[in-house]
């Protein structure tokens, strides 16, 4: 609750400062995007009919640019729902079409290879913040986009957070080929991670989330071991205790 409440916030102030210059001059606009997401569908018998998902799409503009670019089977889907309201408003009239779904990436309410195309463009870099469910949260989200993905199908990743997708999808439960491409943008980097769903994973997801909450317990530990040892340092006099 605390969780959404904090999302929905964060997606107001983003409306406030939001525009499509705010989006151009940070991450090149959809041009950038463009090229991956053509390059995704151009196998499909009809491209245009490829049936994308918006993982985590936020009040950005690129599933609205997606449909202007001629992507009619096109869902947005978001945690918050102060987002997919706007959405909702912002597009009843021009793109109809346009599927707008609150709902959470760690279950999602779609059913097995319902999709072509996944997209998560910076919603990575959101889920993990939460510094002690890291692997956990990474764990389920990719798990469910692998589920929802038909075989054959692409997850596109564009995140600022490399280490996390390098990672995440090289999970045991996951069966992706993975390339990676840096975008230089004027003041930023951003990686784009293109994963196409392949054979049948090796490890279950039940086996898959127990090792990740294991691992999360695992860096918990750690970081208080860590913050116990500063303060024992801070505590002493001298370095003395080093020696
Ligand atoms: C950094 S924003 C990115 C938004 C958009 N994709 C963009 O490019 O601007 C991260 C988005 O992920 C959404 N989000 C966070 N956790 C989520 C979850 N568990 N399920 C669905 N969406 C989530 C947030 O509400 C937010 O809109």
């Amino acid at each position: 609750m605390i969780y959404v409440t904090c999302i929905n916030l964060f997606v107001h102030c983003q409306t406030i400062v939001h525009s499509s210059l705010v989006e151009k001059t940070r991450l090149g606009g959809y041009e950038k995007f463009q090229e991956y997401i053509e390059k995704a569908t151009v196998d499909l018998p009809e491209p245009k009919t490829a049936r994308i998902l918006d993982l985590g799409c936020g009040n950005a503009r690129l599933s609205e640019d997606m449909y202007d670019n001629g992507f009619k089977e096109i869902t947005g889907l978001d945690i918050s729902d102060v987002a997919i309201d706007s959405m909702r408003v912002r597009n009843a009239e021009k793109r109809p079409d346009i599927e707008w779904v609150v709902g959470d990436a760690f279950n999602l309410p779609f059913e097995d290879e319902s999709f072509d195309l996944v997209i998560d463009k910076s919603t990575t870099d959101a889920v993990s913040c939460d510094k002690d469910h890291i692997h956990e949260n990474m764990t389920k989200m990719y798990g469910e986009v692998q589920r929802v993905l038909k075989k054959g199908g692409t997850f596109l990743v564009f995140s600022a957070v490399e280490h996390v997708p390098r990672t995440g999808l090289r999970l045991p439960h996951l069966s992706f080929e993975i390339e990676e491409k840096e975008l230089y943008l004027p003041f930023a980097s951003l990686w784009a991670f293109v994963s196409v769903k392949t054979q049948r994973p090796a490890l279950s997801n039940e086996e898959a989330l127990r090792q990740a909450q294991m691992a999360d317990l695992q860096m918990i530990q750690e970081r208080k071991r860590q913050q116990e040892a500063e303060e024992r340092l801070k505590s002493t006099a001298s370095f003395g205790v080093l020696d």
